[in-house]
């Protein structure tokens, strides 16, 4: 035999040579819930190590990661029942949990890069991403509301917008009104591919914002669908985004390494709640091992052709020392 593939897997230091992808700290995003109280750190039943943190505590986790490495941060928040309405108007109201949330990171911490959620269903008393006009998801309505949230949102300080409701035109109508009010800076990570998936559980269940009522399939991309994520991220190309992101991320790595190909912005993968969920619940039976499914699981999105990892491991990994 003139080749013998095995001959580069003889030993830990030539598989290490030949390593073609690594995970560091500085490709994860690490999601934070936030709750409005005070000496809070509650954990999410269905997402074992992951908690939801009022802002005093908010700030020792995120100190924390900063002393791990970890540096980038994607806010999501708890709100009260009483507080949403049908317009999600609490979401761009001056001093509201999420603002000052943004503010204290930044205050305290002005090297922590903080991604910002824009989406109406937190804040819905629809719970819906967008505005609900009997079965209909309004489309151009919701777009000034979510304009306002980006803009409340980069005043706050945040480093990079995210956009997660699915809303056509949304990056243009976001990079215009952030443009025209001098957040010429502030960067737009969109949520190109998100797929109307059964991986968003256990996120719902954090953030008490599952839909009153049908579905997101008028917005979210059916999950059967490939070529579609192409117009999505052309479209967000045009529109002027910084980062193409795919959501859920473990079901569709092939949607990863399809944009990657086609497209030279940075892709940034979600490894979503219910991800997590499954993952941690195996290993919590012992069927699976911990540090390798984990580390195999984050290894997959950068074969894939991701940069940038959403993920509810990112500061586990680095406190187990797993990132070698
Ligand atoms: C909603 C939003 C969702 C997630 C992030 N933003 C859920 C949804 O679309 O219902 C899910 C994240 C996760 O599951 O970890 N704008």
């Amino acid at each position: 035999m003139l080749h013998r593939p095995r001959r580069n897997r003889k030993s830990a230091v030539i598989r290490d040579m030949v390593q073609e992808h690594h995970i560091t700290a500085k490709n994860l995003i690490f999601p934070l819930f936030i709750v409005d109280s005070t000496s809070q750190k509650t954990e999410v039943a269905s997402m074992p190590g992951i908690y939801r943190y009022s802002i005093d505590n908010l700030l020792k986790e995120v100190e924390q990661c900063l002393n791990l490495g970890l540096y980038s941060f994607d806010l999501f928040p708890n709100i009260e029942d009483s507080l949403k309405d049908k317009m999600a108007t609490v979401s761009y109201q001056k001093g509201n949990l999420y603002l000052r949330a943004i503010n204290a990171i930044k205050s305290n911490f002005p090297e922590a890069c903080i991604v910002t959620d824009v989406a109406m269903d937190p804040y819905s008393s629809d719970g819906h991403d967008g505005i609900v006009e009997g079965s209909k998801i309004l489309n151009d309505e919701t777009l000034e509301v979510l304009g306002k949230m980006a803009l409340a949102q980069a005043e706050a300080g945040a480093d990079i917008i995210a956009p997660s409701d699915m809303m056509d035109g949304r990056i243009g109508y976001i990079r215009e009104l952030l443009d025209s009010n001098g957040f010429t800076e502030v960067s737009l990570m969109s949520y190109t591919a998100k797929y109307a998936s059964a991986f968003y559980g256990p996120f719902r269940d954090a953030l008490n914002s599952a839909p009153k009522a049908g579905d997101k399939k008028t917005y979210q991309m059916n999950p059967a669908n490939a070529r579609e994520a192409l117009i999505e991220a052309q479209l967000d190309m045009e529109e002027g985004a910084d980062f193409l992101m795919v959501k859920p991320g473990l079901p569709y790595l092939d949607i990863i390494r399809l944009l990657h190909d086609n497209f030279d912005l940075p892709i940034a993968a979600y490894n979503v709640s219910g991800e997590y969920a499954m993952l941690k619940a195996a290993i919590q039976n012992g069927w699976l091992d911990e540090e390798r499914a984990i580390m195999e699981t984050l290894l997959s999105f950068k074969r894939a052709g991701a940069t940038a990892i959403l993920t509810y491991h990112a500061k586990e990994v680095l406190e187990k020392g797993w990132l070698k």
